[in-house]
Order: structure tokens, then C-alpha cells, then sequence
């Protein structure tokens, strides 16, 4: 892999991220991503951030379903405190720059580092040969997201991380074959006490929007009595708290909570562990839920009142595009240019 720390110091500090709006947003996108995405606007970084629509029918999308999901997506991102000013607000099929730098990157990318490809794995399940090409190949499109921008750094959970190994493999094995070095080696950014928010009905499993138990997570647009009742219900142990993040180790429902907590509350989990250990859940749940409906609830109300006003977001979609295509259209004519296509 060439240097990646010297390539990127050439490139403006700019920062992608991508949620897909196959489902409503759970906790677990809200915590490992959108939280991330806020605190990453300011002046360090240009922020761009992206409903990925054509991801989103790698499997099937029901039409209505899905121009819904995409609006309540951006309605989300703003109530969560992306400022659409400050930030490239899109929905991916509004820049089709994308899907034009995918395909040079679906002859970029390798068979074989697809085929490793643990997410692809999960989600074709056993019946593969009856997946879409699309979902195979998702992945390079994935890659071409970020790339398009030449974008440096990449906020995603930790479900991502694989996913951003194969965006660098295919920038270096681009700027290689072409003897360039013109994509950024990017930086995933996997931190914070949320990275994996799990399942509430079981410690093992990451919280899913596509979990057939509703009680399995937390979904931006529950009320307050519908946060409380699942975090009443949450899977637990019979122990008490840890006063240190050692004592969570084998104990991930426990873990799970006191993380969901942390990340609520913007501290340490050795700060949550100081104040609560020693407290049984039946004290500590009570607190979670506070937190939760204290910081959620204005969102989700946030979200209902967007939502009623959908030619805003589609305003709000249409000057993100705009902005973005002056962003990627020069770094997709130089790709062609780089790869031999002529350009009349
Ligand atoms: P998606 O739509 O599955 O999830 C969006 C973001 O939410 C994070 N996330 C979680 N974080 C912590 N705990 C969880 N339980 C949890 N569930 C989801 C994901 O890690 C992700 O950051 N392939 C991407 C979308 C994408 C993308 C991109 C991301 C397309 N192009 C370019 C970054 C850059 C996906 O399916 O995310």
C-alpha cells in the first residue's frame, strides 16, 4: 500500500458518509453515524453526507416505500443537527458521477477481495445465487461514494471498517495501475463509546433496522413510552454494575447499556462506570431511559414536523446535488482522462 499518510496530505480535509434508507433509522445509526457526522461539521472538514438510494435497491425497495424512507432519511440527518447549509446534503442518484466512477471501480476491484466480503456473506445468506449483481458489487459503488470527492476521512460503525479496507485497496491499486497518485487513501473514522450498539434482546447481534423484533432496537421515530418499554424490557444480567469497563468484558447485554449510556451522554464509560457502579438494573434502566427520551424524543418530534413539509426536502436534495456535482464532476473527467477515454 503506498503511503498513505504523505498522499493524503495533498488533499483538502473533507469528510463522506452514506446511510442507506432501506428502513427507518434505529439508535444504532443514530449513535455510530449521524451523532458522528454532526460533531464532524465545523471548520476542520467540508462535510458531505448522503442518502445512498442506489445502494438501497441492492435488494428490493418497494417504490413509495422507498421515496418515503429517502425524505425521512434527510429529515433525520437535520433534526439530528446536520446543517444543510454547512453540510452537502444528497440522496446518491441526484449525483451521477457516482454510479459512473462505480463502474471504472467494478474493473478496478478484484473477484476475489469481493468475494471475502463478510457483509455480502450475511446478507445473500444461503440463497447467493439468487442475490443481485448489485449486492455483490456493492462495495466498489461504495468505494466510488467516497472517491468521487477524494473524500479523506469516512465516519461509519464499525460494520463498515471492511468495507473502507477494500475502498483503500482499490485507491492504491488505481493510482498503481496508472502510475498517479490521484485518490486519497482514506481515513476511516470508527471512534466514540457506540462504534457497535447491539440488539436489545440479545448482546450478541449488532441492533438492526432489519431485525424482525421491533423490541430488538431502539427507532428514531419511537415516543418516549416506546423507548421506555424497550429499554425496560432490554435483555440483562442478574449482576449489578461494574465501577470499571473490565467487569463488562463478559457480559455484553450489560456492556450494550452502559455503552448506549455513554455515547447518550457524550462521556467516558468510565465515567458512567464512577457514577452507577454497584447499582442494580432495575435503578440504572430507569436512568437509560431518561437520558434516551430526553435526548431522542426532540428529534424524533423534529423529524415529524420535516416531514410534513417534503417539497423543503426535496429543495434541500436539489441544491445539495448541485453543489456536490461541482465537486465531482471535475474528479470524474480527470478519472476518464487518467484511464484513456476521450473526451471530445
Ligand atoms: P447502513 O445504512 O447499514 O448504516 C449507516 C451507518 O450506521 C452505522 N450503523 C451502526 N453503528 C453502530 N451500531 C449499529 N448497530 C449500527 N448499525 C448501523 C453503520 O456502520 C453506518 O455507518 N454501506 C453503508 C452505507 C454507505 C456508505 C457509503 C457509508 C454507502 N456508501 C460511503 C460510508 C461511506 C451501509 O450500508 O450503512
Amino acid at each position: 500500500m503506498s503511503d498513505g499518510v504523505q498522499t493524503q496530505a495533498a488533499f483538502t480535509p473533507r469528510v463522506f458518509s452514506g446511510i442507506q434508507p432501506s428502513g427507518g433509522l434505529t439508535l444504532g445509526n443514530y449513535l455510530g453515524a449521524i451523532k458522528r457526522f454532526v460533531d464532524m461539521q465545523g471548520d476542520a472538514f467540508e462535510t458531505i453526507y448522503c442518502m445512498v438510494d442506489l445502494h438501497a435497491i441492492t435488494v428490493w425497495q418497494d417504490p413509495a416505500a422507498l421515496r418515503h424512507n429517502t425524505r425521512e432519511l434527510c429529515a433525520g440527518f437535520i433534526a439530528s443537527g446536520i446543517d444543510p447549509e454547512q453540510s452537502v446534503l444528497i440522496n446518491q442518484s441526484q449525483v451521477p458521477e457516482h454510479a459512473q466512477l462505480g463502474w471504472i471501480f467494478n474493473c478496478v476491484a478484484r473477484m476475489g477481495w469481493m468475494k471475502r466480503m463478510t457483509q455480502f456473506k450475511d446478507k445473500a445468506g444461503k440463497n447467493a445465487e439468487n442475490a443481485s449483481l448489485g449486492l455483490f458489487g456493492y462495495p466498489a459503488l461504495m468505494a466510488a461514494d467516497i472517491l468521487i470527492y477524494h473524500a479523506t476521512h469516512v465516519p461509519v460503525g464499525d460494520d463498515q471498517k471492511q468495507h473502507l479496507e477494500l475502498t483503500r485497496d482499490i485507491a492504491t491499486k488505481f493510482n498503481h495501475d496508472f502510475g498517479v497518485d490521484f485518490f486519497p487513501i482514506t481515513e476511516p473514522v470508527i471512534e466514540g463509546a457506540a462504534t457497535r450498539v447491539m440488539s436489545l434482546r440479545d448482546g450478541s447481534k449488532k441492533m438492526s433496522k432489519s431485525d424482525p423484533s421491533d423490541a430488538s432496537r431502539i427507532n428514531m421515530t419511537d415516543d418516549g413510552d416506546a423507548i421506555a418499554k424497550k429499554i425496560r424490557k432490554a435483555k440483562t444480567d442478574p449482576d449489578a454494575l461494574p465501577s470499571e469497563a473490565k467487569g463488562l468484558e463478559d457480559r455484553p447485554e450489560a456492556r450494550n447499556l452502559v455503552n448506549i449510556y455513554a455515547a447518550l451522554a457524550d462521556m467516558s464509560v468510565d465515567d458512567v462506570l464512577r457514577d452507577v457502579g454497584g447499582k442494580q438494573f432495575g435503578e440504572f434502566k430507569p436512568m437509560l431511559s431518561e437520558l434516551a427520551v430526553e435526548k431522542l424524543a426532540p428529534i424524533s418530534g423534529e423529524m415529524a414536523r420535516l416531514m410534513n413539509e417534503p417539497a423543503e426536502i426535496d429543495r434541500i436534495l436539489a441544491r445539495g446535488a448541485e453543489r456536490a456535482r461541482a465537486i465531482a464532476e471535475p474528479i470524474l473527467q480527470q478519472t476518464y482522462e487518467i484511464v484513456g477515454m476521450v473526451r471530445s
